[in-house]
């Protein structure tokens, strides 16, 4: 087993019930609350936005790990701490000055993240991992769940992760995207602490939840 973090996507949740399915997966052993923002113009999907998160709030004391696909960024900063945003995540590409934004998300009480797509360099982070709590990478192009491992995403987790150890701060490096049992083990050993999963956790109904988080940490069986 590992130590891994365990942030559930509730993009794969059913949205008729997501405070109840909220305490479920706390209950299931979830360690964050992964809640994708999509705008339909950073990326072809809409899903929610702070007024949600906000009545989400109340139904776990788990930190909320709020991953922000939509442009811009800025003039909503201040309306996801107010929600209740615990770790606010942003994609380089989605405004012009992203170390503004990290700095702004810090100012209003966040921990600040980067989101680094399939086809983004890791360098891009060079000049702002002093300014993040949490590296976020895609490992399949963002918008939709249910999609497929991209391999190539490895080699650039191994990156981050020696760049993580040479610059000997505390960052969450958490992969996003296809993630499933078997693909877990590999990703750890390429030096994630963190693995975001949708479909694999709220797959199957409530009663699995507990074991699919298990078998993501590599506790088979339980
Ligand atoms: C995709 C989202 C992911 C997604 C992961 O744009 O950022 O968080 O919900 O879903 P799975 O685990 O099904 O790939
Ligand atoms: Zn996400």
């Amino acid at each position: 087993m590992s130590n891994v973090l365990i942030s559930p996507s509730i993009l794969s949740a059913d949205f008729a019930s997501l405070g109840e399915e909220i305490r479920a997966i706390d209950a299931a052993g979830a360690d964050m609350i992964h809640v994708d923002v999509m705008d339909g113009h950073f990326v072809p999907n809409l899903t929610f936005g702070p007024p949600v998160i906000k009545k989400l709030r109340p139904h776990t004391d788990k930190p909320f790990d709020v991953h922000l696909m939509m442009s811009p960024v800025d003039a909503f900063i201040d309306d996801f701490a107010d929600a209740g945003a615990d770790i606010l995540t942003v994609h380089p590409e989605a405004g012009p000055h992203i170390h503004r934004t990290l700095q702004a998300i810090r100012k209003a009480g966040m921990k600040p993240g980067v989101a680094i797509n399939p086809g983004t360099p890791h360098e891009i982070v060079d000049p702002i991992i002093d300014d993040v709590d949490m590296i976020l990478v895609m490992s399949v192009n963002p918008g939709f769940g249910g999609q497929s491992f991209i391999d190539s995403q490895l080699r650039k987790i191994e990156a981050f992760r020696r760049k993580i150890d040479a610059c000997g701060r505390d960052i969450i490096l958490e992969v996003d995207g296809g993630v499933n049992s078997e693909v877990a083990p590999r990703v750890i050993e390429a030096g994630v602490t963190a693995i975001v999963a949708g479909s694999a956790v709220f797959k199957g109904g409530v009663d699995a939840y507990a074991g699919n988080i298990a078998a993501l940490r590599g506790e088979a069986g339980k």
